[in-house]
């Protein structure tokens, strides 16, 4: 019998202030949270900038990888106690995929680098592709550790993140409108925010959630359970994940690393400032062994001696970005798209380059998408076993369904509009800059 697959003899509990506690049974899952690869994501936080407005937001990617895990594993307990199949191909839940779907939660987010959102626009990095080569690459331990169970294992696994995997049970558990990973993330990040509005009943949708041949169903019963869910992942885009002081952090994030990059790309002059980890990627040629180098820590430390580097901008952007100093932002639509060029204009009047100090940013998030047909809807399992797609049953479903919410916002240096005693130089700008800001809009000033 294969060591590695056998149950342990005594299970492994994790305490955890999300599910209390984490149960792992199996050796090649211990096996998998050993290695290096997902060890370095307790290096990495979750949330990235949004812990500059929620600070309880410090929670790490590895914490969130052991929750999609535990909700995996639940899901997957439930489904052998009370769905077990007995003929190939009944649509019943096969105990035979367990391993997989355990292997493919933990590491479903193994690819994911320092402040990712940021890094993967600008040097064009991608996590979902990189967990797949972490996963099937020979030279990571976490390949070592898959290929303990059978050869093509991580094969196996690599194709669960790819949506390729045959069983559509198991892709759906890790990734789907209602899946492992977002009842994880909703409830570990509203919990860390200490936001009240992101919980819902995580325990009573495990237990409405039924397999079927093409997918999970749940039972009618749960519907209110499934709604709750739903809105609390519309509440936590809008209240959190689209908080204009985190974009504005990002924006600052993304602009130190563009000067950066334009300072060290082709240096010839070496000294501890230099950022010998992010070199491969300010070249644009990378391979595995150099990401993996990469964590929050190591990019904090280089943004820490970039403080007192010569170059003015460099070091002012590494200041705001450490020493929080958000840039400002309106929010603005096609109508006044026009009066932007106008405001770079005036601060870069006031002294800024509107290269680095000014940035437009899209948000939009779609919280239940009911028709698109690569993205299945939520389907009700009614009592005489028809389904029914969620927001035709669900009043409160079908008022968010297919509406996607968000904005369009421009930051600004706030110095610009908040005049201090060191920089009053801008006031008259200030003044200005102003007449186009009406209620956290952007606005077509009246002629007088
Ligand atoms: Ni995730």
């Amino acid at each position: 019998m294969n060591q590695t697959i056998t149950p342990l003899d005594h299970e492994k509990v994790f305490r955890d202030p999300v599910h209390n506690h984490i149960y792992i049974r199996y050796q090649v899952i211990l096996d998998l949270i050993n290695t290096t690869e997902v060890q370095r994501l307790r290096r990495i936080h979750q949330l990235g900038t949004t812990s500059f407005t929620f600070h309880g937001a410090e929670h790490s990617r590895f914490s969130h990888s052991l929750g999609v895990y535990e909700i995996a594993r639940r899901i997957s307990e439930n489904f052998n106690k009370n769905y077990p199949s007995k003929v190939p191909g009944d649509g019943l839940w096969d105990a035979n995929e367990e391993l997989v779907t355990l292997a493919a939660a933990l590491l479903h987010d193994v690819g994911h680098g320092a402040y990712s959102h940021t890094f993967e626009h600008l040097f064009n990095t991608n996590h979902e592709k990189i967990t797949q080569e972490i996963i099937t690459s020979p030279d990571t331990e976490v390949n070592k550790v898959l290929r303990t169970v059978s050869d093509d294992f991580p094969d196996k696994v690599a194709s669960v993140i790819n949506k390729t995997y045959p069983n559509k049970q198991v892709v759906a558990m890790i990734s789907s409108q209602i899946d492992a990973d977002r009842m994880d993330y909703l409830l570990r990040d509203a919990y860390n925010t200490g936001v009240k509005y992101g919980t819902f009943d995580l325990d009573r949708i495990l237990e409405v959630m039924r397999p079927y041949q093409d997918g999970i169903y749940f039972e009618m019963d749960g519907m209110h359970a499934v709604e709750d869910y739903l809105m609390s992942r519309f509440q936590m885009y809008q209240q959190v994940y689209f908080h204009p002081v985190s974009r504005s952090m990002e924006v600052i994030l993304n602009r130190l690393l563009l000067r950066a990059k334009e300072i060290f790309t082709n240096t010839t002059q070496v000294n501890a400032q230099t950022p010998f980890i992010l070199l491969p990627f300010f070249k644009g040629e990378f391979n595995l062994n150099e990401y993996l180098k990469l964590d929050d820590g190591v990019l904090e430390t280089y943004f820490n001696t970039w403080k007192s580097h010569p170059d003015k901008d460099l070091r002012e952007l590494a200041t705001r970005f450490l020493d929080r100093k958000p840039l400002k932002s309106v929010a603005y639509d096609e109508d006044t798209a026009y009066l932007l060029p106008k405001l770079k204009e005036l601060i870069s009047e006031a002294g800024f380059n509107p290269k680095y100090y000014t940035a437009t940013d899209t948000n939009f998030d779609l919280p239940y998408d009911a028709y698109r047909p690569n993205k299945k809807p939520i389907q009700l399992v009614q009592h005489d076993g028809s389904l029914q797609e969620l927001s035709t049953v669900s009043p409160i479903v079908n008022a968010i369904s297919n509406k996607s919410t968000g904005d369009q916002r421009f930051f600004f240096p706030k110095d610009v509009i908040i005049p201090d005693q060191n920089i009053n130089l801008f006031q008259s700008k200030f003044d200005e800059f102003n007449k186009y800001i009406k209620n956290g809009k952007l606005i077509t000033p009246k002629e007088k």
